[in-house]
């Protein structure tokens, strides 16, 4: 039985076509044919957040995501976010807020804190609303808050 199939889909703004197992996940698709070694597999169930990516501007589990089901769609990883050398405000907000943690989680987080800032620009939010916004994203060994904090940082700056 052919398992085989060729999907076309955008990463990072580029059009890519290629041959992937209809058994894959998009995890395993960004990470081993395409590179993308920013996404992470750390529970590979769902529940940490480490692997998500953008899928059509929603954050999206790539672990629970089939490669096939991105078909036509259009995905970012954190590969995509700096520009020219310069990093996208959120990732300069988690440095400058001392956010940036280890490199299993940080990834996943700084995709969910993009789509949230870009989805919420023109709102304000309590800090315990920001955290509600990033649930999906779990750190096993520090706090939040410093994440917490660069977030707020970006939707003040669009309120001004
Ligand atoms: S690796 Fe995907 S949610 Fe944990
Ligand atoms: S899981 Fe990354 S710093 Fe805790």
């Amino acid at each position: 039985m052919n398992l085989n199939c060729t999907i076309t889909f955008t990463v990072n703004g580029k059009k890519k076509e290629i041959r992937v197992d209809v058994r894959q996940s998009l995890l395993e698709v960004l990470r081993e044919q395409l590179g993308m070694i920013s996404v992470k597999q750390g529970c590979a169930v769902g529940e940490c957040g480490a692997c998500t990516v953008l899928i059509d501007e929603v954050p999206t589990d790539a672990c629970l995501y089939l490669a096939v089901w991105a078909d036509g769609r259009s995905i970012r990883t954190v590969e995509g976010e700096s520009r020219d050398g310069k990093l996208s405000r959120v990732q300069q907000a988690f440095v400058d807020e001392g956010a940036v943690q280890c490199g299993i989680c940080t990834p996943g987080f700084v995709m969910a804190a993009t789509a949230f800032v870009e989805k919420h620009h023109d709102q304000k939010f309590s800090r315990h609303e920001i955290r509600r916004g990033l649930a999906g994203n779990l750190c096993r060994c520090t706090g939040y808050d410093t994440i917490v904090t660069a977030v707020q940082k970006c939707l003040d700056e669009d309120d001004q």
